[in-house]
């Protein structure tokens, strides 16, 4: 599975208590009518109890630049989101700042799927902002999505750049 690219979300959401969120790899489009998306949480995840009592989620697909904050978010350390660069408005879930996509959901059902669960959303809202590439995690790590150059390479085809690690 390493090696089937996925998007570097972060799941996001206010409670009582601040900010709560975990980063997301099966995030999935699921429909257009009605607007629906989905992710799946393993049932090992302490943030998701606190993401539950969230009156709304937010989802923010993060960008190519946001590396360093993808490595830090990927400890367990519970302070782990404590220097990611939060927007915050009224009513909203938090996002991180700059990602390439956020939208507001609401949970529409939670269905046990073997050692995960799957949360299916109500999306009510979306924003992009296509000025930087998205980020995929491939190959256990972060990459940014690039052409494909040529089609027809036997053995391993590269058509994803990795990024730098700074630590
Ligand atoms: C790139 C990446 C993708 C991840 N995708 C998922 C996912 O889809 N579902 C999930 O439950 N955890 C996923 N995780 C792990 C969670 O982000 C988190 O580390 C885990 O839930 C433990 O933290 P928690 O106990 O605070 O939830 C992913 C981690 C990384 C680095």
């Amino acid at each position: 599975m390493a090696y089937i690219p996925t998007p570097v979300t972060v799941v996001s959401g206010m409670t009582v208590d601040g900010p709560v969120a975990m980063v997301v790899g099966s995030f999935v489009s699921v429909s257009l009518d009605p607007p629906l998306i989905g992710f799946f949480v393993t049932h090992g995840s302490m943030s998701w109890p606190a993401l539950q009592q969230a009156h709304r989620l937010g989802v923010s697909a993060l960008a190519s630049h946001h590396d360093d904050l993808a490595r830090k978010l990927s400890r367990r350390a519970p302070d782990r989101f404590a220097r990611a660069h939060w927007h915050y408005e009224e009513g909203m879930p938090p996002f991180i700042r700059d990602a390439v996509v956020t939208l507001t959901c609401r949970v529409e059902s939670v269905t046990p799927a073997g050692d995960h669960r799957f949360v299916l959303c109500h999306v009510e809202s979306l924003a992009s902002d296509t000025s930087a590439p998205g980020m995929v995690f491939h190959d256990r790590a972060f990459a940014q999505p690039g052409p494909v150059t040529a089609r027809r390479t036997p053995a391993r085809v590269s058509y994803l750049t990795p990024l730098e690690t700074t630590d």
